[in-house]
């Protein structure tokens, strides 16, 4: 058994920034991850992170309004002023650990402009700002001695007496399963987007975290507001940076024409994503894409700004699609990017069952709502991140360890048994992950209707039960892949569900949940968060008010 004060689940911004906090705070603390931590998805976070700095003359309040309207009123505005009011902060301190921002010309942090936001605000390291700040974090927390379990797989948490206390993990080079005990336990172990295929996210983003504490009774929220970023390659979903239309790149259809002042003429490209998103498939479904996708234009900002500021997506652009955008628009479409939803929260990151903490894309606090803005997610992970591993650490300043033993490990050792035991022809787990990613992709997507939900619905019910006789073929323990992607899609499966069954819920028209069926907004009835609980029968729907402050909902347009 591995006893520390407080576990952290995941070595993303959101885990690495929570460790950091615990151990500044005293406590011990233990990160396990199943990749290497610079690995993690924060990785691939390209365009930057929001934060209205007060000697920009800009104010945290402005930031929070555009956050509100973007979450098309669903975001509860008392998470949403806690991050923006703690985001310039934040910022600073991630400068002083080390991260080399951009600078400006006058040799001061620059900014440049993100979809739906008045203001530039977004704070970014040319175009891979997630790495930059995933580098300097984990350097902070090799620093601060915190230990770190590389390539470990989280199987399940372990609950007694209705509290938190550890969990059951897979050493995957070995496959010896081991007992962690822990005061506190923080979930950061990111999204769910391969449960849609294609998607921008790392094979990784598996839902894990969301599913295991599903699993033990914390509600999963908003899980049907899934976030379609605009611009991802046409050939493969990756991610092409918001920095572009940041930095003033076009989209255009096939008549050559900047579309977006149709349906957004204030803001035109920078539009929040889910109205962009919406404005390219309407282009692509009226007839007016090229073969399935529209074009991000980059021609006339020039090879030397392409270079210093958008360099990883011109690489990717060429690598995957054969353009170089110095040279030639590139075809994108709007792709799956992120869960708005996840576990519901507070702003400490505590969520329904006591102990249990979770931050970042895999916690629900909930400032996103139905539309998350771009460069808010960095944002998310670091605050909350850090209020996370503050309340933990004091939590496990007052609490006792509980009594758990190695046995404690033995459901998840005989459930591994199981799976390796099962043999003879059957399917193993890929064509079962690719069916619900692309029924995910087909009928969850940008546009939905009741038709469409409820198959995707039936479909997943139907795939769960072909999971439950998966094969295993590899029956060895040394890093054995197999295994851990079966194990991953009993978690996507889990999400898949809950994501159609908020879906169906929502009767209306919000943020990325656009129905063509129900396409107004209705605040009279649906001004509310839908929660998803496991229980031993059917996932049970509830609802939750969403918190305002100051801003009423207001017809949103840009
Ligand atoms: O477009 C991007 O660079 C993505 C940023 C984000 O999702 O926050």
């Amino acid at each position: 058994m591995i006893d520390q004060d407080v576990l952290v689940i995941g070595a993303g911004l959101a885990g690495m920034r929570a460790a950091l906090a615990a151990a500044e705070n005293g406590a011990s603390v233990a990160v396990v991850t199943k990749v290497y931590p610079v690995r993690s998805h924060s990785n691939a976070a390209q365009g930057g992170i929001n934060a209205a700095l007060t000697d920009r003359g800009d104010k945290w309040e402005d930031h929070a309004y555009d956050t509100v309207k973007g979450s098309d009123y669903l975001g509860d505005q008392d998470a949403i002023e806690v991050m923006c009011r703690e985001a310039g902060q934040e910022v600073i301190t991630m400068e002083h650990m080390g991260t080399i921002f951009s600078r400006d010309d006058a040799g001061k942090l620059g900014v440049r402009a993100f979809g739906g936001q008045r203001q530039a605000r977004t704070f970014f390291v040319a175009d891979f700002t997630g790495q930059a700040l995933l580098h300097v974090l984990h350097e902070q927390v090799l620093k601060h001695k915190v230990k770190v379990y590389e390539e470990w797989f989280v199987l399940s948490l372990l609950v007694e007496d209705g509290e938190c206390c550890g969990a059951v993990v897979m050493d995957i080079r070995t496959g010896a399963i081991h007992v962690f005990r822990a005061k506190a336990v923080i979930l950061a172990s990111g999204g769910l987007g391969r449960v849609f295929e294609p998607s921008t996210n790392a094979l990784i983003c598996t839902g894990d975290g969301m599913a295991q504490a599903y699993r033990v009774g914390a509600p999963l929220m908003d899980m049907e507001m899934v976030q379609y970023h605009p611009t991802t390659l046409k050939s493969n979903g990756a991610l092409m940076s918001e920095a572009a239309r940041g930095e003033g790149a076009y989209l255009v259809n096939a008549l050559g024409e900047r579309f977006m002042k149709k349906y957004a003429p204030n803001m035109m490209e920078l539009a929040s994503r889910d109205v962009v998103s919406r404005s390219e498939q309407t282009e692509i479904n009226e007839g007016r894409g090229i073969n399935g996708c529209v074009l991000l234009d980059c021609r006339h900002l020039g090879e030397k700004k392409i270079n210093e500021r958008l360099l990883t997506i011109r690489e990717v652009a060429k690598d995957f699609a054969g353009v170089d955008m110095v040279q030639e628009p590139v075809p994108i479409r709007p792709g799956m990017h992120y869960q708005m939803g996840g576990i519901l929260t507070d702003v400490d990151g505590q969520t329904a069952v006591p102990g249990l903490y979770a931050a970042g894309e895999t916690a629900c606090v909930s400032v996103h709502g139905g539309n998350r803005l771009g460069a808010n997610s960095l944002l998310d992970t670091l605050v909350f991140g850090r209020r996370s591993g503050v309340h933990a650490s004091d939590r496990a300043k007052y609490t006792k360890h509980k009594n758990l033993t190695d046995a404690s490990a033995d459901n998840d050792r005989q459930h591994i048994r199981a799976l390796l035991d099962r043999n003879g022809p059957g399917e193993m787990f890929g064509k079962v992950r690719l069916e619900m990613g692309q029924t995910m992709n087909q009928h969850l997507a940008v546009f939905r209707n009741q038709q469409g939900m409820e198959t995707a619905l039936a479909k997943v019910r139907e795939l769960k039960q072909r999971y439950e006789k998966v094969i295993v073929h590899d029956k060895g323990k040394t890093f054995n892949t197999n295994l851990i992607f079966t194990l991953e899609l009993g978690f996507m499966l889990d999400c898949a569900e809950a994501i159609v069954l908020g879906a169906l819920e929502r009767r209306e028209s919000r943020g990325a949940h656009t129905r063509t069926d129900m396409p107004k907004r209705d605040d009279e009835n649906w001004l509310k968060h839908i929660l998803i609980a496991k229980t031993p029968e059917e996932p049970k729907v509830s609802y939750k008010p969403v918190v305002i402050t100051q801003w009423k909902p207001q017809a949103r347009t840009y």
